[in-house]
């Protein structure tokens, strides 16, 4: 015997070490696609097959997962091949793979035309068509380390490599198929549970959004949509092969990333009283307040006609004429008018479009100072408080209280998202997710970072939400904004350094915002009152 042994000694060990090498390579490949067809293609290496089909076994019938035949050329399901059309099989005894599935056993045969057992019809037929033979076939349960069997391993003529002929398959053929099947079984159950927990988390960050989303009409998909295109975003970068974005390509796990972060961002809106979140007026808080000032000074209109009429008795008692009746008619109508002015004006100051300069606050101060007195004979003031303070916010609805109360919902995603394990690929996710808010400036929130501090992902998510916020076309009481304006204003945050100017160029260069609301509109339309997704 030499060094190297002799010659059967040798493609034995170059097949436990080609075993081997199949094994790790298996148990390193978590996707459960890419997995299923390194089987097959491995098992046929092993046994000089021609071809095979691997049938995954769920809800009772063993389903096509991947199928392939050299000479044929053809090569489907799996990362690499098309769909397979085919129905799932029956587990009838009758049907070989069914069998080798309900009893656990290997099941070997020389001639499939020449078997009597089994139901061949499906193989003949496709023979048929396609004008193959099939002759010798080698089928193997896939056992997991339960012992359960969760697909099937057909192998379909050996080919003898020196005589290019169909053979049986051999004894050592069997064993290899069986040692590469248990080993698959087993790697294919551990990428099932990964993809289930991958799931599961999916679910629930969905039901998140979902949940946000639902809170309030008035944010109605805004989640969803900034969770959407801030891919779109990021995968234009991708396929940017000019520009500032020549070099910079996410890998797929960077892309999961950001696609989470997307989806998380405003998760901290959980926190956020619905009342602030949907402050449509200045006034309003559970209800909008102007409805008080409206019956309150329908109550000084009825007063000041009641002092009237109480005049006009006094004077008449005092022998006034008719002049002095009219003119107390005419400073009671003068009153009145004087009332119904103001009301408008406080109605048109409680609009959300309605800025508020220094003279209209200080007209809402001089009618909070006016005075009645109330059905009890209290002095009241025209107006509280708390409604000069709310009627006198500057800019939208929101009072500075307020306006932090709605600020805060970042610093929360950033707590809530702190204590999530999210590790090694998914690390970011927190960081990415709790800057939306932030400006390249330094005058974004929670924290005031700025450029510096301030990675692409983040950068990419404040402008999808930005773009989401101006955009939107599904709120109530909102009417849509032109898209002309939503590129002016965005632009002008670019030219304060708010912005990424380069992310906004590649948005508004290759009209990308265009292609994701048409998509986003078709996807709408097919899954009406489904989940979402483009
Ligand atoms: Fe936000
Ligand atoms: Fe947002």
């Amino acid at each position: 015997m030499n060094s190297t042994g002799s010659g059967s000694e040798t493609v034995v060990r170059h097949q436990v070490e080609r075993l081997t090498e199949i094994g790790i390579a298996l148990s390193a490949e978590l996707r459960l696609d890419a997995l299923l067809e390194k089987t097959l293609t491995y098992a046929r290496e092993m046994t000089h097959a021609d071809a095979g089909t691997l049938y995954l076994l769920r809800n009772g019938q063993l389903h096509f997962s991947i199928l392939q035949n050299q000479s044929l050329g053809i090569f489907q399901g799996g990362v690499s091949g098309p769909p397979i059309e085919l129905p799932p099989v029956d587990l009838k005894k009758e049907n070989v793979s069914a069998y080798a599935a309900l009893l656990g056993q290997i099941v070997r045969i020389d001639d499939v035309y020449a078997s009597t057992q089994f139901d061949f019809s499906g193989p003949r037929r496709y023979d048929k068509q396609t004008g193959y033979r099939s002759r010798s076939m080698l089928v193997v349960p896939m056992k997991n380390h339960h012992g359960e069997v969760t697909g099937v391993l057909q192998l379909i003529n050996c080919m003898d490599r020196t005589t290019g002929s169909v053979v049986h398959f051999s004894d050592k053929a069997v064993r290899l198929a069986h040692a590469l099947a248990s080993q698959a079984a087993v790697a294919i159950t551990n990428a099932g549970l990964i993809d289930e927990i991958k799931n599961l988390f999916e679910s629930l960050i969905r039901v998140l959004a979902n949940a946000i989303d639902q809170k309030s009409p008035y944010t109605g998909n805004h989640v969803q949509r900034v969770a959407e295109f801030n891919v779109v975003l990021a995968r234009a970068i991708n396929e940017k092969k000019d520009g500032p974005f020549a070099q910079t390509e996410f890998t797929p796990e960077q892309l999961e990333e950001i696609r989470l972060a997307g989806w998380l961002h405003d998760v901290g809106k959980v926190t956020t009283p619905v009342h602030i979140m949907d402050k449509a007026t200045k006034l309003e808080a559970i209800m909008d307040r102007i409805a008080l000032i409206e019956a309150r000074f329908d109550a000084i209109a009825r007063g000041i006609a009641l002092q009237a009429e109480r005049r006009k008795c006094a004077a008449l008692a005092g022998g006034a004429g008719a002049v002095d009746i009219e003119r107390i008619d005419s400073d009671a109508q003068q009153a009145t008018a004087s009332l119904l002015d103001d009301l408008a004006f406080l109605r048109r100051c409680n609009q959300p479009g309605e800025f508020m300069e220094d003279d209209k606050i200080a007209r809402v101060r001089q009618i909070a100072a006016k005075t009645y007195v109330d059905a009890e004979g209290a002095e009241k003031t025209y107006l509280t408080p708390d409604e000069v303070k709310n009627l006198s916010i500057r800019k939208g609805t929101l009072t500075d209280e307020e306006f932090q109360i709605m600020r805060d919902h970042v610093s929360m995603t950033e707590r809530m998202l702190r204590q999530v394990p999210f590790a090694g690929r998914l690390k970011n996710v927190p960081q990415y997710a709790s800057q939306h808010h932030e400006k390249l400036n330094g005058k974004g929130y929670p924290h005031g970072l700025n450029g510096a501090n301030l990675p692409l992902q983040s950068r990419i998510l404040a402008i999808a939400d930005f773009y989401e916020a101006l955009s939107a076309r599904d709120r109530p009481y909102k009417k849509p904004m032109p898209e002309e304006m939503v590129l002016t204003i965005l632009r002008r945050a670019a030219d304060d350094g708010e912005i990424d100017a380069d992310v906004l160029a590649l948005l508004t260069q290759d009209g990308i915002h265009r292609t994701f609301e048409k998509e986003y509109a078709a996807a709408k339309t097919r899954t009406e009152g489904g989940t979402l997704k483009i």
